[in-house]
């Protein structure tokens, strides 16, 4: 049997990500409550409630977790509700909590990277008419502005906004998020304004904290004509990745947002990106179908030769990590994976997702691409947005009632990988046989 090690990159940042809403529990400012609270909203009238009770204190007994298992970085985000509940009322309190757990990470070697925004608004500025409103860029600059002074002293790496295509598409374009609208026109107003926030954001930092380091996680969906000989499958899957992979970052390039037939020129945007945030799960089949009218004609479906998470929620298909990252790579910027995981509570394939997916980072590094870290989502269980409970995606299960956190195999598969800075063959062997002969082919 064959013996080698794929060695990562010295300095490379190991860690996993969390966002505020999913496991600090009790927030009760912001448009996620008030949208769980909607009868039909939550998958099994599922709640975030306790979360994985980080507010309370528990952050300190997962970070202990993740620093006992190697990792050296964690990503999380800090909820805007909190610092300032009301227009009128900024948090000190909030603050201070905030920075006990970065102070809290950075004793234990977790280098931090602060997301700003991850999903969920303030409940006032949801009134207010959210992304929607013109003057959104400036309030979000202002709560941006006023954490950063609070941790600049910690903290150098810095998410500005996660995830704004998924933020639009669930939100303006389907009902899974809030505020559930379907409209074009509004859509394409708070991509707009995302972008403007983005980019005046950027540019405070900068203004605070000269070497920082500031960048958007984006949800990179691989997506692939469903026939590659069918001309109209190819221009389908071609305008599926340009609308959704392509549209933000390349505003960030040329100043020109162009989504769908829409256009807007934000020039103020160009050059505020340092790195490439890319979260990466899995990869969609685009066919043609008269009958997906709703869909721009398209009818999306997972490669049937790949294997599926519990719910039928990921494909696993590695290769489509290694797609995302040529594609951040052509930005000529440092790359991070700020999010990459799979909903499995048995653990059944998280053990081969994981070796398979960084088995691509891997060969990406080794083609040059500048990748300097990678967040696995996630640490815990967390509350899964409009699926609630129903899906488990941490290297440790929770047991949403007692609080108790159950230790999967991939913890200590994860561990080993952060320890060795390498994949070794003696490890897939021990942990996913299954990937073996992919990783360590004999001819
Ligand atoms: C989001 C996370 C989410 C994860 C898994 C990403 O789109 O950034 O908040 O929990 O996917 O669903």
């Amino acid at each position: 049997m064959p013996q080698a090690t794929y060695n990562f990159p010295a300095g490379f940042l190991w860690g996993s990500a969390t966002a505020a809403h999913q496991v600090e529990g009790g927030n009760a400012n912001n448009n996620w409550s008030a949208w769980e609270a909607q009868p039909g909203r939550i998958l099994n009238g599922d709640r975030s409630n306790l979360a994985c009770d980080w507010w309370s204190g528990r952050w300190s007994e997962d970070f202990d977790r993740a620093a006992e298992t190697h990792q050296n970085a964690h990503r999380m985000s800090i909820e805007w509700s909190r610092i300032q509940p009301r227009p009128d009322r900024w948090d000190e309190d909030a603050l201070d909590h905030y920075r006990e757990m970065i102070r809290g990470m950075l004793a234990r070697g977790l280098t931090p990277m602060i997301t700003l925004h991850h999903f969920t608004d303030p409940l006032w500025f949801s009134e207010l008419g959210g992304w929607e409103q013109e003057n959104a860029p400036e309030l979000f600059e202002k709560f941006a502005a006023h954490v950063v002074e609070a941790l600049k002293e910690y903290v150098t790496l810095w998410v500005t906004i996660n995830e704004p295509n998924v933020y639009v598409v669930s939100g303006y374009m389907g009902t899974d998020f809030p505020p559930g609208k379907s409209d074009a026109q509004a859509a394409f107003a708070v991509m707009r304004n995302l972008i403007r926030g983005h980019a005046a954001v950027y540019k405070t930092i900068k203004r605070i904290q000269k070497n920082s380091a500031i960048g958007i996680a984006l949800n990179y969906r691989s997506l692939k004509p469903a026939s590659a000989a069918s001309p109209i499958d190819r221009a389908l899957a071609k305008f599926a990745h340009n609308s959704f992979n392509e549209s933000f970052l390349r505003t960030l390039k040329t100043g020109q947002l162009r989504f769908s037939t829409q256009r807007a020129g934000i020039p103020e945007a160009i050059g505020t990106q340092d790195f490439v945030g890319v979260n990466y799960y899995t990869r969609d089949l685009v066919q043609f179908s008269p009958l997906a009218f709703r869909d721009f004609f398209m009818k999306r479906f997972f490669p049937k030769d790949a294997a599926l998470s519990q719910s039928g929620f990921i494909a696993n298909v590695p290769e489509g990590m290694f797609e995302s990252l040529k594609w951040a790579n052509a930005f000529g910027l440092p790359i991070y994976i700020t999010e990459n995981g799979v909903e499995d509570a048995a653990d059944d394939l998280r053990p081969r997702y994981l070796i398979e997916h960084l088995h691509q980072v891997w060969r990406a590094i080794n083609f040059n691409y500048p990748i300097k870290g990678y967040f696995h989502w996630s640490l815990v269980d967390n509350f899964e947005w409009e699926r609630g409970w129903s899906q488990r995606f941490g290297l440790w299960g929770l047991d949403v009632v007692t609080q108790a956190r159950i230790r999967r195999p991939s913890v200590d598969l994860f561990a080993e990988i952060c320890k060795q800075n390498a994949i070794s063959s003696d490890l897939v062997q021990r942990y996913a046989p299954e990937s073996f002969n992919l990783l360590f082919p004999v001819n």
